[in-house]
């Protein structure tokens, strides 16, 4: 069992401290607020929380939990401290960390009058790199230790809902931290041993990124929901059944498919039926914010695409896909054949390695009817060989996956300028003359 020490009482430092304590470990919790010092000790919940009053009530009364002022008192009687102050939005709509680094100064002080090893969590919502400026430097600065060798430092993000905290604290969709030092990496991982999640150990900005992700995410289907809520009511549909039936499919509506950054979506249904919906809205005078805003990214991932190539240099492309996505020939709004006319309008000198497409052509299967409206003279523009591709390009813009492109591709990422639309390996990432679009 450890000694834990939590510097907040708010929403997630108290259930942490309430749940840690029945738990079985001992667990100081700190507050610069005395009405919250005062509740704590006296057995009492200082917020609304199903089942919290129970647990603060015996785990108080066993010893497991108590709270304090004093800083330097917590620190010196635990070996871990997790930091749950608020992060509340600045005026300018970025993340306040006035309360976070207040903290991080005063445990550092703590830690170095202290004098043996402490590891500090931060468990507020921070944006990303907010640990390695602000935190770390903080603690750094005050104790006159470092981080990673003197004192452990870890970033832990609490996706807890509010109402159903307790419950999420044991059954959580998501456990991920990030530390920087084994020992504080083994005591995340053994404080999360039992739970029926497995834990994502990864690099502290990460895990950062990961808890705005989430809740952006959250945010989004909010949203989401409610606009197709607006749009059916308007038609006399009921947005709630809507919404339940297309929740029930797992396979790709509520699934990892679509949720893979890359590139823009086309094809033939998408683009179309966005817009038809949006334009449904509008005709019903119901706004649709967030489906225009969907078109307005799209297009952006497209002119980003356009920007790295431009950035690349060369004047002649070799483009690896032009159809919509892998393992089709289909060109109808395919957004690689949005982004070819738009090179070749610039003057690029584009030539393309699509199998599925060139064979198409060489069959002549060609003509509106596969989407190439006559923008691009895609037929003089398709080559048969990959190797005459790769040898005949100052850039290679990588867009589908094929599988005997893929090996030549890796080995050439670090010799051929190129541009990936795609990630031809899981692990590569922007570095010199090879860029990902969003990696
Ligand atoms: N509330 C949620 O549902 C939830 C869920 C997940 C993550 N978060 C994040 O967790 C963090 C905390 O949120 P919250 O809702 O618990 O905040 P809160 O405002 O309810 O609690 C913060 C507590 O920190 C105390 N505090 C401030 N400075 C302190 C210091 N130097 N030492 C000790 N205590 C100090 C405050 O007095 C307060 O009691 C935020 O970053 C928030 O975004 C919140």
């Amino acid at each position: 069992m450890a000694r834990i020490s939590v510097f907040g009482i708010g929403y997630v430092g108290v259930v942490a401290a309430a749940c840690l304590a029945k738990d079985g470990h001992e667990v100081i919790a700190v507050d610069i607020d005395p009405g919250k010092v005062d509740a704590i000790n006296q057995g009492r919940a200082p917020i609304v929380e199903k089942g919290l009053d129970a647990i603060i009530a015996t785990t108080v009364a066993s010893g497991k939990l108590r709270a304090t002022l004093d800083i330097n008192e917590a620190i010196a009687n635990t070996e871990v401290s997790f930091v749950c102050v608020g992060t509340p939005s600045a005026p300018d709509g970025s993340v306040g960390l006035t309360y976070v680094t207040k903290a991080c100064e005063a445990i550092g002080v703590a830690i170095a009058a202290k004098g043996t090893f402490h590891s500090v969590v931060v468990r507020s919502t921070i944006v990303p790199g907010s640990m390695d400026t602000v935190c770390i430097p903080a603690l750094e600065a005050a104790s006159g230790l470092v981080a990673g060798k003197d004192f452990g430092v870890g970033y832990y993000p609490e996706f807890l809902r509010e109402s159903t905290a307790i419950e999420d604290y044991y059954d959580p969709g998501l456990i991920v931290f990030g530390a920087i030092d084994e020992r504080t990496d083994a005591v995340l991982h053994e404080l999360n041993a039992g739970l029926p999640c497995p834990c994502h150990s990864v690099p502290l900005a990460t895990a950062e990124m990961i808890k705005y992700t989430s809740n952006s995410w959250r945010a989004v289907k909010v949203t989401f929901a409610n606009e197709i809520g607006n749009i059916a009511k308007a038609c006399g549909v009921d947005g709630q059944q809507v919404m339940k039936i297309l929740c029930s499919d797992l396979k790709v509506n509520i699934s990892p498919y679509f949720m893979r950054p890359g590139f823009a979506f086309g094809g033939s249904c998408l683009p179309k039926d966005v817009r038809a919906l949006r334009h449904l809205a509008s005709e019903k005078h119901v706004e649709s914010a967030l489906l225009d805003a969907v078109l307005e990214a799209n297009e952006a991932q497209i002119d980003r695409a356009e920007t790295m190539v431009s950035q690349m240099g060369g004047q002649s492309i070799g483009m690896v896909g032009i159809s919509f996505k892998t393992g089709t020939d289909d060109l109808r709004e395919s957004p690689l054949a949005n982004l070819a006319s738009r090179l070749i309008a610039k003057g690029y000198d584009l030539k393309i390695y699509d199998p599925f497409v060139h064979q198409a052509y060489a069959e002549g299967m060609t003509g509106a009817g596969r989407g190439n409206d006559t923008e691009i003279d895609l037929k003089n523009r398709l080559v048969g060989d990959l190797g005459d591709l790769m040898d005949n390009s100052d850039v290679i813009l990588v867009g589908n996956h094929y599988a005997e492109a893929m090996p030549v591709l890796d080995q050439s990422s670090d010799k051929i300028p190129m541009v990936d639309l795609l990630r031809i390996r899981p692990d590569i990432r922007s570095s010199g003359s090879y860029q990902g679009i969003c990696w």
